[in-house]
């Protein structure tokens, strides 16, 4: 029998970060040390309250059982009382609050609730690749949002044709920024909800990265801004806040219509979260703040280091605001695939090429401050050798 793949399957974009994974194996298969600045997963450890916290509750019967697929009430409640306390918003924990099982799992079943054919998705451009593999999914079509530098990495919403804004459906946001480190205020926050009303488009902000930001500053919510409740949701993730990105366990708030819509898909789809993880997650909102800048203080350590380094090779960079990514300006006569083997190559760093997260992203690559002080400081030093 020949096994074949749905149109959907194939209409997957092609994998940019094949060549970078092969030139990895060889590098290593060839004994090179590769200092991995590629991979946005924290190393370091969940704090210990929470471990704590899933082992006694792991060990309760009620816990083993199919839990309810919008997620306990519990943990929706600490989700409603950790924004309060973050953002002065408030919300019903029983219609504007949904456990996700991580939030990538909400972004990926979103369009699926509000997207037919035929309906385009606005998608920022260089983006997280789940919201272009999540449109279409759903039969959508993309329609890319480039993120420049001129417009500090947020959409021009005025370039947006009105015949394209009239056949969206859904706007996907993604604030702090994955892979450009940008930050969003409430002027930009608040265009969108106008656009977006104007419109009548969706708006699903990814606000993964709200609690990874240096030097006090404080991201704010989308929800904070007046009117957009009636058209937003926006996903939230404990991965990066607590180092919980092998939990499995996020969130979406927001107008109950559409947290109601992702529900429904939810109910049809996956049995909801572990309820000992849930447990773990309440634990973790409820102590919100007692490690936030023991965190802060080790990524704010290696991106200065990190930025030194690639500024006394000549490279073009800015410090970030918020992420724990770096957004790297490639020399001029390369490609960013191009620039990324070559630093491979020469001194065995690993950065992912920005071409990887649209055609927006190319001239740029992204480091993740995700390595020990050690490593970054090795990096460092080994960029001083840099040859271009
Ligand atoms: C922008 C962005 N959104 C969402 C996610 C998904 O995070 P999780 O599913 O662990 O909550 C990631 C993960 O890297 C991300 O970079």
């Amino acid at each position: 029998m020949k096994i074949e793949q749905a149109v959907r399957v194939k209409q997957i974009p092609p994998y940019l970060f094949a060549e970078i994974d092969r030139k990895k194996t060889e590098l290593r298969e060839k004994g090179m040390d590769l200092i991995d600045l590629g991979i946005g997963d924290p190393d370091i450890p969940t704090p210990r309250r929470i471990i704590a916290r899933l082992i006694e509750a792991a060990q309760k019967a009620e816990n083993h059982r199919y839990p309810s697929y919008e997620g306990m009430l519990d943990f929706r409640q600490a989700v409603a009382d950790w924004y309060k306390r973050r953002f002065q918003v408030s919300l019903d924990p029983q219609t504007e609050v949904l456990t996700l099982i991580g939030s990538k799992e909400g972004i990926a079943h979103i369009p699926l609730a509000f997207v037919d054919p035929g309906d385009y998705v606005l998608i920022p451009d260089p983006g997280y690749p789940v919201y272009q593999v999540s449109t279409i999914f759903a039969g959508g079509t993309p329609n890319s949002m480039p993120l420049l530098r001129e417009t500090h990495f947020l959409p021009d919403l005025t370039k947006i044709p009105a015949q394209i804004a009239g056949k969206a459906k859904l706007m996907f946001i993604n604030y702090p920024n994955n892979p450009t480190g940008a930050v969003a205020e409430r002027p930009f926050f608040e265009e969108v909800v106008e656009f977006a009303t104007k419109h009548g488009i969706m708006v699903c902000h990814d606000a993964a990265y709200s609690e990874i930001a240096f030097d006090g500053y404080r991201p704010m919510s989308l929800m904070e801004v007046d009117g957009a409740r009636d058209v937003a949701i926006e996903f939230h993730s404990l991965s990066k806040t607590f180092n919980m990105t092998g939990w499995r366990i996020g969130f979406a708030v927001g107008n109950r219509e559409i947290v109601g819509g992702l529900g429904r898909i939810k109910t049809n789809i996956d049995s909801g979260a572990f309820q000992a993880i849930q447990l773990a997650g309440i634990e973790a909102l409820n102590g919100y703040g007692t490690e936030s800048e023991e965190i802060m203080g080790i990524y704010t350590a290696r991106r200065n280091l990190l930025l030194k380094g690639l500024r006394a090779a000549g490279l073009e960079v800015e410090s970030p605001k918020a992420t724990f990514y770096v957004w790297v300006k490639v020399p001029n006569g390369y490609s960013s695939a191009e620039f990324a083997t070559l630093l491979m190559e020469q001194l065995g760093i690993v950065g992912t090429p920005g071409i990887g997260f649209g055609g927006a992203g190319e001239g740029y690559i992204r480091f993740a401050l995700t390595v020990g002080e050690d490593r970054i400081r090795e990096a460092e030093d080994r960029l001083k050798e840099l040859k271009v």
